[in-house]
């Protein structure tokens, strides 16, 4: 039986990692059916007017299961973010990043491994922003529902306590931001009497950016709002080589998006320097959530190898390979593990 999955190629350098990452999920020898939407963003506006069109959340509905390149936002004016939208409208709540070393990717730590867990459809970036045009003064609305909390906090609980992994870190604000952080840290002091087996603590976010960069070892499952575990993810990503090798899944009730943590790096797209490893990390994940752990296995062992190996690495890790030429050899490795 084919998997179907929706296909977003994005743009900037979102072809190019997307080619890469089919080429690597070949080797597995699993099939997939590939429901393709090459436009989404900026091209879909152009050509269909406007830039998430209906058929490609009608596609997520039917397959239930989406891989996903990034796509360029314009900043500060023009449409807004399709990938807020595609996690508001599809209710993807759980953002879920891991973060974790891999021997042979340059980075200031070793034997780094943390998953954030970021709510990922309200908080500040729930969309709600006026403008008084008369007094010149923007608002925006951080908006913490308990509902909200209370299925993100429940994700992380139950992820730590099905992996054997603590402690679990809420991350707030809540000595400032009293009602919004304050509820949501709460809610998950609540759950830690739920889950006795997990261990847990807080921290306010100044606090915890710089644990992160002093002591990253020390920290294991973090959940957060929106904001904060945006920054996070990033900073997190810092931590063991960059945006390039990090992967990202958006996860609701009833479908799941998987897609790499960095943007469409503009900057050096179309010239096959892309680092395809986020992408192909969030390709891993997705096999997990289909169930298929020898093929997960099979690509991330063949990760490791590359990296340890270290002959091919990407303009990003100081090395130069191509994108396509770093698929095609961990497709090689790939291929020998799933044997
Ligand atoms: P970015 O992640 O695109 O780039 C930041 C830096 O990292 C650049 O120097 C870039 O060359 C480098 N980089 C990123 N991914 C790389 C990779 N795979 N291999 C090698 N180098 C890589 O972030 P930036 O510049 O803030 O955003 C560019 C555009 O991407 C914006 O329009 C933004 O809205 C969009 N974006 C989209 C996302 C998504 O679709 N999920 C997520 C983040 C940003």
């Amino acid at each position: 039986m084919a998997y179907r999955i929706t296909l977003l190629p994005g743009d900037g350098i979102g072809p190019e990692v997307t080619r890469a990452t089919v080429t690597v999920l070949k080797a597995t020898e699993l099939e997939f059916e590939w429901v393709e939407y090459p436009d989404l963003g900026a091209s879909a506006l152009e050509k269909l007017g406007t830039p998430l069109p209906e058929s490609i959340l009608e596609s997520i509905r039917e397959t239930k299961v989406a891989l996903k390149a990034p796509v360029a936002t314009p900043v500060g004016t023009g449409f807004k973010s399709v990938n807020v939208q595609l996690r508001q409208k599809l209710d993807l709540y759980a953002n879920v990043r891991p973060c974790k070393s891999l021997p042979g990717i340059p980075s200031r730590f070793k034997e780094v491994d943390l998953v954030i867990f970021r709510e990922n459809t309200e908080g500040l970036y729930s969309g709600m922003e006026t403008y008084d045009e008369r007094h010149d003064i923007a608002d925006s609305i951080a908006r913490i529902s308990r509902a909200g909390s209370e299925r993100i906090i429940r994700f992380c609980f139950e992820y730590a306590q099905a992996h054997h992994r603590n402690p679990v870190t809420v991350v707030h604000k809540a000595n400032i931001l009293k009602l919004t952080s304050g509820m949501f840290l709460k809610i998950a002091r609540e759950f830690s009497d739920q889950f006795p087996d997990v261990e847990f603590n807080d921290r306010i976010i100044d606090n915890m950016c710089m644990q992160l960069v002093i002591n990253p070892q020390d920290y294991d499952c973090i959940v957060t709002t929106n904001l904060f575990g945006d920054i996070l993810s990033d900073l997190s990503a810092g931590l063991v080589g960059g945006l390039g090798v990090v992967a990202g899944a958006n996860i609701g009730d009833e479908y799941a998006v998987f897609e790499a943590v960095h943007g469409s790096a503009p900057d050096i797209a179309g010239q096959n320097l892309a680092n395809p490893t986020a992408l192909i990390r969030s390709a891993e994940m997705m096999l997990r959530h289909l169930g298929e752990m020898n093929a997960a296995d099979a690509v991330a062992n063949g990760l490791s190898e590359m990296y340890t190996e270290g002959k091919y690495l990407t303009a990003d890790l100081g090395g130069s390979t191509g994108t396509m030429e770093f698929a095609e050899k961990l497709a090689e490795r790939v291929a020998i593990h799933v044997e």
